[in-house]
């Protein structure tokens, strides 16, 4: 990255990186979640530099970002009325609603030919800012190259992509730390694709019945959502979630460590002085499962710096914002679980 430029100067920040997506180029800026990796959404030629610096299969849509309402009725057509209040009472936010897609606007390349859009409005005053400064819908991923856990700060974007995008836009580590709920308001109900910061249980609250997409529930279905089907967010060393107590899970990292193994726990708070082992990396507090969310990514990456051979991580609750996290670990774990007998 040759335009890395100081945090402190925000406002000319945006005008550059601004200018660079206007001219074409795909620029990384912080969102509320993670992290994206931006560019014009309408243009084929600098879409096809998102999908090329991180190495993404052509076949995974992206989410085009928009700043304002406008904007949406640009790209989408046939709102219905559910997405209608969810966009009144989420938006900006971590929603991301899968549209019918108008024709002729947002590039092919961003929806892998499908007749739908992923659309978003981020709660991001940064991202707002440079949606508005360049005056484009920006197609954007999560700034990593594919395969990584999503990056929660400018460093881990530079570690993936430094050399390979024309700029960061540095706001400092992101505040909720998994990516956005994707929901699809193209079905009669609709349906969770990815569960994300916001929750089914808020989108009930909203909105009334809310599916849940198959391969969320059972990992043999083929996910709807294009991306829900490659690996993701893993690290270096294999990971294997642990279904029990601390005793068991000290159990398992001292058979490994018998074995000449360099062993790593991730755990929280409450539990992170229980454990022996080569790395304990909490990743947050289990009594908020949001600071969970919010560091998730960067213990995950945290490992890869502590040269470990394995990982076994504790289990988290399956509701709320647990859902999107246990989404995330269960994939960067590749499905692997132990449970004590
Ligand atoms: O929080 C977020 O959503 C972040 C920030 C940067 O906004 N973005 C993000 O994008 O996570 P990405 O590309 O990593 O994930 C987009 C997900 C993928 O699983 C993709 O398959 C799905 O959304 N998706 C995109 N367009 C779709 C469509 N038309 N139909 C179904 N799924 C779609
Ligand atoms: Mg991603």
């Amino acid at each position: 990255v040759d335009k890395f430029v100081d945090k402190h100067e925000l406002y000319p920040q945006i005008s550059q990186a601004a200018e660079l997506l206007r001219a074409g180029e795909v620029v990384a800026f912080p969102t509320e979640t993670v992290y994206g990796l931006g560019a014009n959404a309408a243009s084929s030629a600098a879409v096809k530099k998102i999908f090329q610096a991180k190495g993404r299969p052509s076949d995974n849509p992206l989410i085009v970002h928009i700043a304002d309402y406008d904007q949406l009725g640009q790209i989408a057509v046939d709102i219905p009325d559910v997405a209608q209040t969810l966009i009144e009472r989420l938006w900006p936010g971590p929603l991301t609603m899968v549209l019918k897609k108008r024709k002729n606007v947002v590039c092919e390349e961003v929806t892998a030919g499908l007749a739908s859009v992923a659309v978003r409005m981020p709660a991001h005053p940064v991202a707002l800012a440079l949606i508005r400064e360049s005056g484009l819908p920006l197609a954007a991923p999560s700034a990593n190259r594919s395969g990584k856990p999503s990056p929660t700060s400018a460093m881990h974007v530079l570690a993936d992509l430094n050399g390979k995008i024309a700029g960061i836009v540095d706001d400092g580590p992101t505040g909720i730390g998994v990516e956005s709920t994707v929901l699809d308001c193209t079905t009669d109900i609709p349906t969770i694709l990815r569960p994300g910061g916001v929750t089914k249980e808020e989108l009930e609250h909203l909105i009334g019945r809310v599916h849940v997409d198959a391969a969320l529930l059972n990992e043999k279905e083929k996910p709807k959502a294009p991306g829900m089907k490659y690996t993701h967010y893993a690290p270096r060393a294999p990971l294997t979630i642990v279904e029990g107590t601390s005793g068991f899970l000290q159990q398992l990292v001292d058979e490994q460590r018998a074995l000449g193994k360099k062993v790593g726990v991730l755990t929280t708070e409450e539990r992170q002085l229980t454990y022996r082992a080569d790395a304990v990396i909490s990743c947050g507090k289990r009594s908020d499962l949001y600071t969970v969310a919010r560091h998730l990514y960067d213990a995950l990456r945290a490992f890869d710096e502590a040269e470990v051979d394995m990982i076994y991580s504790e289990c988290f609750p399956n509701h709320g914002i647990g859902t999107a996290i246990m989404n995330r670990l269960k994939k960067a774990a590749g499905y692997r679980v132990l449970y004590e007998k």
